[in-house]
């Protein structure tokens, strides 16, 4: 890690004022050091207050901050500018973290999305993997992942007043543009989850369609910014919520309740090939169902979907 993300790690793990004394003993640095470094995050627009006691993170609703999340304030490592959250978050994981351990972070230079793709991350969006440790068996890891998806969804319905829908497996489009999409990854150990990385990318206060012109952020949605670590709190609380007691049959009827695939004509796209048909039903291992022209089915159970034409 950087020095400069050494201290701005420092400054949001301290629950006030922290002097530069204690920054340069803690990482064996001069002073005029630490200042420069702190002149540094400032231009890199990270809000430092400064005085004679030293340095704070100056109160912005928007800034993440462990002191932001409450209770959970030791389990949630914020970050400046990582690589991705994904690595981050399996580190901690493969050290031992606790369940529901968040990595987040105001930007990814390596950032990735599903298929191997890139997510771009810039300052605004929303980006954290948050560890989970369920007891379920292997072959229903996959309602870790809809559970995610459907808690993102219903947050940004009930609370922001949002017309998302879920697009299988786990993306959330909002009038046919993509405003947040999940990733996972599995570690087994011995024949049993070991844990589940869920990474989550929501367009909250970024400009993604710079990049991506069919992606949108809630911010161009609502017209104004939203504080990130509200969301990410009231998400990380109903996720938690819905893997207490998780009751696999409600979650794939709240999927469904929720989606904007089922009922139309797609093609799902595979590394290996190309499938298309109407899409009918999602089965209980989360697949997407298929039926062709001929009445014949087939069960898809990852790719890309697109839809032939979009309407809602
Ligand atoms: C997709 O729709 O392709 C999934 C995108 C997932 C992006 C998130 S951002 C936080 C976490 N870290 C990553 O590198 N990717 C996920």
């Amino acid at each position: 890690m950087k020095t400069r993300d050494k201290i701005y790690t420092l400054l949001a793990e301290s629950d006030g004022i922290i002097s530069g004394e204690a920054i340069s003993g803690e990482l064996g640095i001069s002073r005029v050091s630490v200042w420069k470094h702190i002149r540094g995050l400032v231009d890199a627009g990270i809000p430092v207050a400064a005085s004679a006691r030293g340095y704070e993170l100056a109160v912005d609703e928007d800034h993440l901050t462990p002191l932001a999340f409450g209770a959970r304030k030791n389990l949630i490592h914020v970050h400046r500018e990582i690589p991705s959250t994904m690595d981050a978050a399996a580190e901690l994981a493969r050290a031992g973290c606790p369940d529901f351990t968040v990595v987040v972070t105001e930007r990814q230079t390596r950032g990735r999305g599903r298929m191997a793709r890139v997510w771009a991350s810039d300052a605004g969006g929303l980006y954290f993997t948050i560890v989970v440790r369920p007891e379920l068996p292997i072959d229903r890891a996959h309602l870790v992942n809809l559970a995610a998806a459907v808690e993102i969804n219903g947050l940004l319905r009930s609370s922001y007043a949002v017309d998302a829908w879920l697009k299988w497996p786990n993306d959330i489009l909002v009038d046919g543009r993509k405003i947040c999409g999940c990733l996972s990854q599995m570690e087994i150990e011995g024949g049993v989850i070991g844990f589940l990385c869920i990474g989550i990318g929501l367009n909250v206060n970024n400009d993604p369609s710079r990049g991506e012109p069919n992606a949108v952020s809630l911010k161009d949605i609502l017209g104004h910014s939203v504080p990130r670590s509200r969301i990410l709190t009231e998400f990380i609380d109903r996720f938690e919520t819905r893997l207490a007691a998780i009751d696999s049959e409600q979650l794939i009827r709240d999927w469904k309740a929720n989606n904007n695939t089922i009922g139309r004509r797609v093609s799902v796209a595979t590394t290996k090939h190309t499938r298309e048909g109407t899409a009918v039903d999602i089965d209980e291992q989360g697949g997407l169902v298929l039926e062709r022209e001929d009445g014949s089915r087939d069960t898809v159970i990852y790719g890309d979907c697109f839809y032939d034409t979009f309407d809602r």
